[in-house]
């Protein structure tokens, strides 16, 4: 795969790693991912973040291609997370910059995770610009989206941004721009990176997508770490309303079910909670957390107002994967939902009172009481299950209609 120009002397220089699955260790990437990094050639070259550390090679061979990376005179580092840091202290080393920018929280990280002895820091604040020849760069901190060093870096003439993790998505392919493929496979990323990485910062989306809305910023090309480029006025428009809507997290009329069970009791539940939502024509997914990672749950709550949960009682607690899975979502801090849980129990039967507790702790608006059944659900507990269903369907509408 060559470098990509996005622009007159403005090129693509990342890596496609189509093996990844598990991004991060917390969050599942089917479609693989990118390293997005970008090269920018003018009086000074400059590099515009790295790849991941086992990308290091591919990422010096594609610059190869385009100049010597020894001419690179500055690097800008818009974020330390390692999947675009992990090659910067070899490309430190072979690039000898006159320069590393970074912001000063990144300045932190940078000094705290790696050797910097003798590197050219300097550490840029918000709104700071740098001349690089016939192009400026502003530099602007966006502090927790999603780390505490984050920024990003527009280049001012060519209307350019290079937003690191913002507008992210976990895609590996042979496209670069998103005007290559359809909207909705970029939407379904997008939702998934999102809802797993971005979704708790949300308040802060909103306000930096109202910041450089008042800042009158132009962008012809938005340019992520991860995933395809945004080249097209339709599609930079696309990017930027779909932000605006996730970071709402208006309610969908939909709900997510999540369930575990032991011997099928409470999958005998779920199945009835779902007929309960049926019953009402609320659209649901339902997800057995046997075979499903938590992060395939919150991306489906993008598409959901409603979170039910189901477990049996093991040892006094609800099952692990469901301990596993609500303690992914309450770290996400999902808004504007509603939910109730239910289990199935053979003597203590505390799961579905500790489920209930714990939606209620993530703020999630319980509408029902908890249902819990004693081994396998009987006709009376399947009963039970589907009013369940049908209270959360209520409930949901009459939020969805307000
Ligand atoms: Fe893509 Fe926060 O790293």
């Amino acid at each position: 795969m060559k470098p990509v120009e996005l622009k007159k002397d403005i090129y693509w220089v990342g890596a496609v790693d189509f093996d990844i699955r598990n991004f991060h260790h917390y969050s599942r990437s089917p479609e693989g991912s990118t390293y997005n990094a970008y090269l920018v050639c003018d009086e000074k070259n400059v590099l515009f973040d790295t790849v991941n550390v086992h990308e290091y090679g591919t990422l010096v061979k594609r610059i190869s291609e385009i100049i010597e990376p020894e001419k690179i005179d500055y690097i800008v580092c818009n974020h330390l997370e390692q999947d675009h840091s992990g090659a910067l202290p070899r490309m430190v080393k072979l690039c000898k910059p006159e320069k590393i920018f970074c912001s000063p929280m990144g300045y932190k990280s940078m000094t705290n995770i790696y050797d910097t002895t003798g590197w050219p820091i300097e550490i840029v604040k918000d709104g700071d610009r740098l001349n690089i020849g016939k192009r400026n760069i502003t530099f602007l901190e966006t502090r927790m989206l999603h780390w505490p060093d984050s920024m990003v870096s527009y280049l001012e003439e060519d209307k350019v941004l290079f937003s690191n993790d913002a507008f992210g998505q976990n895609i590996a392919s042979s496209f670069r721009f998103a005007d290559e493929t359809d909207h909705k496979t970029i939407l379904n990323a997008t939702k998934g990176y999102y809802y797993n990485i971005v979704l708790p910062y949300s308040p802060q989306v909103l306000k930096t997508l109202k910041r450089v809305t008042d800042m009158g910023l132009q962008f012809d090309v938005i340019a992520p770490d991860h995933g395809l480029i945004f080249r097209t006025p339709e599609d930079v428009a696309f990017i930027i309303s779909t932000y605006k809507e996730l970071a709402e997290q208006k309610p969908v009329c939909a709900a997510v079910i999540a369930y575990d069970s032991m011997w099928g009791g409470t999958a005998k539940l779920a199945e009835a909670v779902a007929d309960g939502l049926a019953d009402e024509d609320v659209p649901f997914t339902m997800f057995n957390l046997q075979n499903t990672h938590p992060s395939e749950v919150t991306t489906a709550l993008a598409d959901a107002g409603a979170l039910i949960l189901g477990s049996p009682t093991r040892n006094n607690m609800p099952m692990v994967n469901m301990v596993g899975c609500i303690a992914h979502i309450k770290g996400l801090r999902p808004q504007n939902l509603v939910g109730a849980a239910f289990g199935c129990y053979g003597w203590s039967g505390e799961s579905p009172k500790m489920l209930t507790e714990a939606l209620a702790d993530m703020k999630v608006e319980v509408v029902a009481e908890p249902v819990k059944c004693y081994f396998n659900p009987q006709e009376e507990d399947l009963v039970n299950a589907r009013a369940l269903g049908v209270a959360v369907a209520r409930s949901l509408k009459e939020k969805c209609a307000q």
